[in-house]
């Protein structure tokens, strides 16, 4: 197992890829601690807890410095000293043109996003630093090396998160810390299913394995980048998106996208 006796924390665990991340962690051995504003963060616990792991879970706002401490030190009493910190929490519902996107929105995207992964790094790389060993995964987005129409806070935000993990790696590489991001594509979560149909298949079209990637799949990547193999991978940015990001404006891809869009008859 990858993760045998380690403690793991994930924000954004009460669902979707952070629940997949929290998942597969436990079956590949660790005590996992879960985070989350939403209250439905003990169902995953109570999972957990029934794959015979240890499972702590502690509902908080990761944008609120106080509030993290708090949490953070409700899962060490519970389980000790975290050593794997995974920063998976995020919002993407603040959809609007930059002329209109309020600055309310904007402050709360970049809080959430980017400011909850730095308030949780400084609330658990002490002891990583004591112990000289520690695993930092924050989960960026495609979005952050393209852009996104529509999404400016949300891109920034995980813009960012890139030049946090690359920072933290100068930092923490001495202490025998590891901080990488992953950059999921489309990946099939409860918020891109409820995305309009047409939309979605528009979407998936232009990836060049026509098809949504899964939550666990996602989860593979973050539990083998928090393994011991992983050690020498550092300051990483990770894309994991069905080769989304490729020269999909070529005429040989543009023709594949018209088939798969074409109406079947
Ligand atoms: N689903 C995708 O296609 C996709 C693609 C690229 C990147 N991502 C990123 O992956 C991460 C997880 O995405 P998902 O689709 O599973 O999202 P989701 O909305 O299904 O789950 C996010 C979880 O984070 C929690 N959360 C939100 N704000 C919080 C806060 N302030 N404090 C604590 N918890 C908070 C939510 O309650 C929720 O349980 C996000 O960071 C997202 O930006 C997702």
């Amino acid at each position: 197992m990858l993760l045998e006796g380690k403690v793991v924390l994930i924000t954004g665990a009460a669902r979707g890829i952070g629940r997949a991340v929290a998942t597969v962690m436990a079956e590949e051995g660790a005590a996992v601690g879960l985070a989350d504003r939403a209250p439905e963060v003990e169902a995953t616990a109570a999972a957990i807890a029934a794959l015979g792991r240890p499972a702590a879970a502690s509902v908080f706002d990761v944008a609120d410095p106080a509030a993290v401490e708090r949490g953070v030190g409700e899962i060490r009493r519970r389980l000790g000293d975290v050593q794997v910190l995974v920063n998976n929490a995020g919002i993407v519902n603040n959809i609007a043109p930059i002329p209109r996107m309020t600055h309310d929105a904007w402050e709360r995207e970049i809080s959430v996003n980017l400011t909850g992964a730095f308030n949780l790094i400084q609330a658990v790389v002490g002891p990583m630093i004591e112990r000289k060993w520690g695993r930092i995964i924050n989960v960026s987005s495609v979005a952050a090396t393209g852009g996104l129409h529509n999404q400016a806070a949300y891109a920034a935000s995980k813009a960012g998160l890139i030049g946090l993990t690359q920072t933290a790696t100068l930092e923490l590489a001495r202490h025998g810390i590891t901080c990488n991001a992953v950059l999921p594509g489309l990946i099939g979560t409860e918020n891109v299913q409820q995305m309009p149909q047409e939309i979605r298949e528009a979407a998936v079209a232009t990836v060049p394995a026509h098809r949504l990637g899964e939550t666990r799949e996602i989860a593979y990547l973050i539990a083998f980048l928090a393994s011991e193999r992983a050690a020498f991978i550092n300051g990483a940015a990770i894309p994991i998106d069905g080769g989304f990001g490729l020269n999909t404006l070529s005429l040989g891809s543009r023709k594949e996208v018209a088939a798969a869009t074409r109406p079947q008859r």
